[in-house]
């Protein structure tokens, strides 16, 4: 095999692998997005959820797996972004968008993915995931009051705005990932791209109309 094509097959395989971790992480957006929706429902709920899920003894495969999902993501990304720097003075994502030429969204994936997902990633963990560990009862359980934390957590203006503005970022991210995933499988067709494009739009919406209504509602709930 030649070294030109050894490469192309290394930059299809990156491309490929990148898609199938982004379209997990889709996956766990939305599912996450679900659990937070039980803070609307009231205290107990949501910490008896969240506690079901920490207790659960597979908790720590799931979060390994989830782990490694994000990293390997990163890493393809990387690779991706540098080869395609390499073969051409332009980025990729630039030059890489069908039809109508670069978006915003597509010139602007490495810098939303790092800020916007990956620092808020390691922001949010600490404060949330690693923050204070209050605890309550719940059905007559010693569990972990995740709700006061989080309560607490966007009774602050600042982390409001923070948290608004990174899920705009993720909804960037996600609106030109989530269609270009389905280009890497191939499927680019007159009639099909549109209708993917709608959806990926739909897709991001939902992402940033939802993830930031539980900062602003928490905010409300404290300021009233
Ligand atoms: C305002 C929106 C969000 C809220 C209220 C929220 C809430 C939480 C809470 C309370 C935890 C701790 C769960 C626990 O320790 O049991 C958590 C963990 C986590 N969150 Fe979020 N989250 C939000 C947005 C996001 C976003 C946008 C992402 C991804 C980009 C994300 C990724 C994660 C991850 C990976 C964990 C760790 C999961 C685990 O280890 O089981 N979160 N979140």
């Amino acid at each position: 095999m030649s070294a030109n094509r050894v490469r192309l097959t290394s930059s299809i395989m990156n491309k490929v692998f990148m898609a199938i971790t982004g379209a997990m992480l889709c996956g766990f957006l939305l599912t996450h997005m679900a659990g937070n929706v039980m803070l609307y429902i009231g205290p107990d709920i949501f910490n008896m959820y969240a506690h079901k899920l920490t207790s659960n003894p597979l908790i720590y495969i799931a979060e390994a797996v989830l782990a490694a999902i994000f990293i390997a993501h990163a890493f393809f990304a990387i690779r991706v972004t540098i080869q395609n720097m390499q073969a051409r003075p332009v980025n990729y994502y630039v030059k890489n968008t069908t039809g109508n030429g670069a978006t915003f969204a597509s010139s602007t994936m490495p810098w939303t993915g790092i800020l916007f997902v990956g620092l808020f990633l390691i922001i949010h963990l600490i404060n949330l995931k690693f923050g204070p560990h209050y605890t309550t009862s719940a059905n007559g359980e010693e569990v972990r009051d995740l709700y006061k934390l989080v309560m607490e957590f966007f009774s602050k203006p600042v982390s409001v705005a923070l948290y608004c503005l990174a899920m705009v970022g993720l909804a960037l991210h996600v609106s030109h990932g989530f269609w270009s995933m389905f280009q890497t499988f191939g499927i680019d067709h007159p009639r099909y791209t549109p209708v993917i494009k709608i959806v990926a739009k739909l897709y991001a919406i939902l992402i940033v109309v939802g993830y930031c209504s539980f900062p602003i509602w928490a905010y409300l709930q404290g300021s009233r």
